[in-house]
């Protein structure tokens, strides 16, 4: 019997590590797959819900490390970590993603000998300000099997002298969750509940330091939502760190009422309302794969990417942090000028499986 855990710690993880979990149920005489929540992301509608929505297990882990500065989260995810693993002395590791837990958890296990499986290896922005871009760089260097979800996460890697034979082109398997939760969004009631119309809105996320950090920043934001409301409903579910700026700069009584802020998100009701929108407008990393699936147009206010497949062969267009641009973007997107995108080869709802099989015949 071979024993694996697989960390999780902030809201993009869930929807990548259920699909694997799922993937594992079948092999149970062979391996033992068990989850660590580090408690980066913490709160009932950034955590708990996904665990319900996604049918994920009670972690068999919490570390509960919450919120601090990237080396007081990161150390403490270490020191907590390292004990789980001192316990168990699992056969491998696995880690999605980019979060700070995705890098502590990859420093504690290689140090103690123990492989690591990187699940979205490969990906890059080139912009070594970003804190995603430096943890995901140290875990495609610690990881002895990389899972790549795009053609660039392969060229990247190569490019960076690791072994061909270390990586895998599986496709993503946040596309996995995707595919198999869609049918629930027929019972979802959020439209109803926002008095929403299909195709009638614009659905907007913000939470990237270098968008709501500033307050100068978070200023121009509100005034473009503002203007973006004249033509059609915004809807904002906003991230903790988003509200967090929003209410310190006291800008949340300069939104006008066709801007609607919501909580955070289920998985469920954002997947309904994302598929539903006439636009997406967003600074995360998922959403603009998300979009790409589902044939929805997507500006990305940043000024690079590490998911470049979304906007070669997607429907993600590129806009850099311009928000005057950006404006001129969606009102042209908004008129119809929209890109007509594809699906990148692999993202099919099977990549967790192609990820099962190679770990049972690697292990
Ligand atoms: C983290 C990830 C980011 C990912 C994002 C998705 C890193 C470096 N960043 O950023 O890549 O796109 O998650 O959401 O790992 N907070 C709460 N409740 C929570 C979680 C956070 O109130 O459940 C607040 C705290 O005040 C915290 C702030 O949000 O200081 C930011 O949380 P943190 O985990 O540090 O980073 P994110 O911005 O969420």
């Amino acid at each position: 019997m071979k024993k694996i855990i697989s960390v999780v710690g902030a809201r993009p993880n869930f929807m990548k590590i259920g699909p694997l979990h799922r993937a594992f149920l079948p092999h149970s005489d062979m391996v033992m797959h068990m989850i660590c929540h580090t408690g980066q992301h913490f709160d009932e509608n950034m955590s708990r819900i996904f665990f319900e929505e996604l049918e994920l297990p009670q972690p068999d882990f919490y570390l509960g490390v919450g919120s601090g500065s990237h080396a007081e989260q990161t150390a403490r995810i270490m020191t907590g970590f390292e004990k789980v693993l001192m316990d168990e002395k699992p056969d491998l590791v696995v880690v999605p993603g980019d979060v700070n837990s995705t890098m502590a958890a990859s420093l504690v296990a290689s140090k103690m000998g123990i492989p690591i499986a990187h699940i979205e290896a490969g990906l890059r922005s080139f912009d070594r300000t970003m804190p995603e871009e430096i943890n995901r760089m140290v875990t495609d260097v610690l990881a002895e099997y990389l899972f790549v979800s795009e053609p660039s996460g392969l060229a990247n890697l190569r490019k960076e002298g690791i072994p061909e034979e270390k990586t895998y082109p599986v496709g993503n398997i946040m596309i996995d969750s995707l595919t198999h939760y869609l049918p629930k969004t027929e019972k979802s009631t959020i439209l109803k509940n926002l008095e929403l119309r299909t195709r009638d809105y614009v659905l907007v996320t913000f939470h990237r330091p270098n968008n709501v950090d500033l307050e100068i920043k978070l200023t121009e934001l509100v005034n473009f939502l503002n203007r973006l409301s004249e033509s059609k409903k915004v809807i904002f579910p906003v991230h903790p760190r988003t509200r967090i700026n929003l209410e310190q700069y006291g800008l949340i009584s300069k939104l006008e009422s066709r801007v609607i802020l919501t909580e955070p998100m289920g998985y469920i009701d954002f997947l309904t309302l994302t598929r539903h929108a006439r636009l997406v407008i967003t600074d995360s990393g998922g959403i603009q794969e998300e979009t790409t699936w589902l044939g929805v147009p997507c500006i990305t206010v940043r000024d690079n990417t590490e998911r470049p497949v979304t906007v070669d062969q997607g429907t993600n267009v590129l806009a850099g942090t311009d928000l005057n641009r950006v404006q001129k973007l969606a009102g042209n997107m908004l008129e119809g000028k929209t890109k007509k995108g594809k699906i990148p080869e692999y993202w099919d709802g099977k990549t967790a499986n192609r990820i099962v099989q190679i770990l049972l015949r690697k292990l």
